[in-house]
């Protein structure tokens, strides 16, 4: 059966030493909030609760969506405080509640299933790892093999600060009898908190079975509390991520320096050099090599394609067996066809460009059409926008654009037609012809230059 989800994010994260609430921070382009969420989403939770304090309208702004209900703990007296707060609203219909924390990102779905499952609506599940240094974390006191209470490190003696068995701060309960241990939490402690953890000794009292379940990985429980562990947390995320591709076939020049924000798909003997970034959605089709320090946004590039160094590339389309950069820039909306060339310092925008084009130095296409085969000229631009509007140009199938030519849209230049160098073209350019607008060369016979009279 469904489980109620409820995810603490009230907290304060002072050790963050930012304006931003804690669980906003990001972790591989998302924030440790959604990537709870994200972990949570497969187990179709009946409700997904959300325990929201400190910045509690800029975190509800960034993560609410059908189905997440918020409550908000204002002050914030502890992770028993923060469920006391949703009591009233969870719904004990269903048997098991899973609690998560909102800044243990890494979670994996299938070990919130795992708990889950053991908790099964009678048994308090705990998801607790073996720490080579558990300081500041709560302790596993067992008595025997059985759990007896969950200690604070603050509230810990000597003897159970030893322990090395730690919780990581996310259990499964059954609903009814979690709103009625956190209602009777007092804050008799070292912090004078409403601690969460108090609860399992009350469960002990009571002879409900306390489970504990070990976390497969340290990386899924580690937390987020200063920007040394969110980094951390990145380059252990990231790693997981370049074993994922290598795993798959995919040769990455070193897989210390890749960052994957996002999903990365990739097909059979893809290349990646290093430093480069890849955000949101992006497809490389088959023998796609991507050289250094390249950033790819949202976009799909065709088989045996290949990215030299340095381009940057967002929300754009490119074909197979083309060839970009080194630094070219490919904006949303770029369309581009099989074994079009896109040289260095090259910018493309909401453009299309058919098989075999090529725009090889320094140029601006913005709203253009481009039909195939077209050679577009160093320098040359598309003057798109009039201080008010965006027209677009359409170029036809095997024009040639000579050099440093503006096309002042809206505008036409016919199929095989040719632009002289230089030109600034405002008016439809008829196909097949040679279109020439700038001013002609004059040689001025018996001019002499002048020359700098000496001072007497
Ligand atoms: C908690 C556990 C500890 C465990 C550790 C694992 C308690 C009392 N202790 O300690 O046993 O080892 O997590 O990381 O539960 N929060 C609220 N409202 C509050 C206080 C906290 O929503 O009033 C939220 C925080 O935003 C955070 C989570 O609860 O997402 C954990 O709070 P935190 O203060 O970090 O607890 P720890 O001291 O780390
Ligand atoms: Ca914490």
């Amino acid at each position: 059966m469904a489980p109620n989800i409820a995810i603490m994010a009230a907290g304060k994260g002072t050790r963050m030493k930012s304006a931003l609430p804690k669980v906003l921070h990001r972790l591989a382009g998302r924030s440790l909030l959604d990537h709870v969420l994200a972990a949570a989403a497969p187990l179709q939770a009946a409700q997904t609760l959300i325990i929201v304090g400190h910045g509690a309208d800029q975190v509800q702004a960034a993560v609410a969506a059908p189905g997440r209900a918020f409550a908000l703990q204002m002050p914030q007296l502890g992770t028993g405080h923060a469920i006391q707060q949703i009591v009233p609203v969870l719904d004990d219909t269903q048997a098991t509640t899973l609690i998560l924390n909102g800044d243990v990102p890494l979670i994996a779905s299938t070990t919130c299933a795992a708990l889950v499952a053991a908790c099964a609506g009678e048994r308090l599940a705990l998801l607790t790892i073996e720490l080579e240094d558990a300081t500041g974390y709560g302790r596993i006191v067992r008595q025997g093999d059985a759990v007896q209470a969950i200690v604070e490190h603050k509230d810990a003696s000597a003897e159970q600060r030893a322990i090395r068995e730690i919780y990581t701060g996310i259990m499964a309960a059954p609903t009814a009898a979690l709103k009625r241990w956190v209602m009777a939490l007092k804050a008799d402690n070292a912090q004078r908190e409403y601690y969460l953890t108090d609860i399992v000794a009350m469960a002990v009292a009571e002879g409900v079975p306390v489970v504990a379940t070990t976390a497969p990985s340290e990386t899924e429980v580690l937390g987020v509390n200063s920007p040394l562990q969110l980094a951390d947390l990145e380059r252990r995320f990231q790693k997981r991520e370049a074993e994922r591709l290598l795993e798959a076939g995919v040769r990455l020049a070193d897989p210390a320096r890749l960052d994957v924000r996002g999903t990365l798909h990739c097909g059979q003997d893809v290349e990646i050099d290093v430093n480069c970034v890849f955000e949101g959605e992006v497809t490389l089709g088959d023998g796609v090599r991507i050289g250094a320090n390249c950033v790819l946004r949202d976009c799909t590039v065709g088989a045996g394609t290949v990215l030299q160094a340095f381009c940057h590339l967002e929300g754009a389309t490119v074909g197979e067996a083309a060839a970009i950069g080194p630094y070219a820039r490919l904006r949303p909306g770029a369309v581009l066809g099989p074994e079009v060339h896109i040289g260095n310092f090259v910018e493309v925008k909401n453009s299309t460009l058919g098989r075999a084009s090529k725009a090889n130095h320094l140029a601006y296409l913005g709203d253009a059409t481009v039909g195939e085969r077209v050679n577009y000229g160093a320098g040359s631009i598309t003057a798109n926008y009039d201080g008010a509007h965006k027209h677009r140009t359409t170029i036809g199938d095997d024009v040639h654009v000579g050099s440093n030519c503006v096309l002042v849209a809206p505008v036409e230049i016919g199929a095989g037609a040719t632009i002289g160098g230089g030109s600034t073209i405002s008016k439809p350019a008829p196909a097949g012809q040679l279109t020439v607008a700038r001013a002609r060369q004059a040689t001025l016979p018996g001019w002499v230059r002048p020359t700098k009279k000496k001072p007497k």
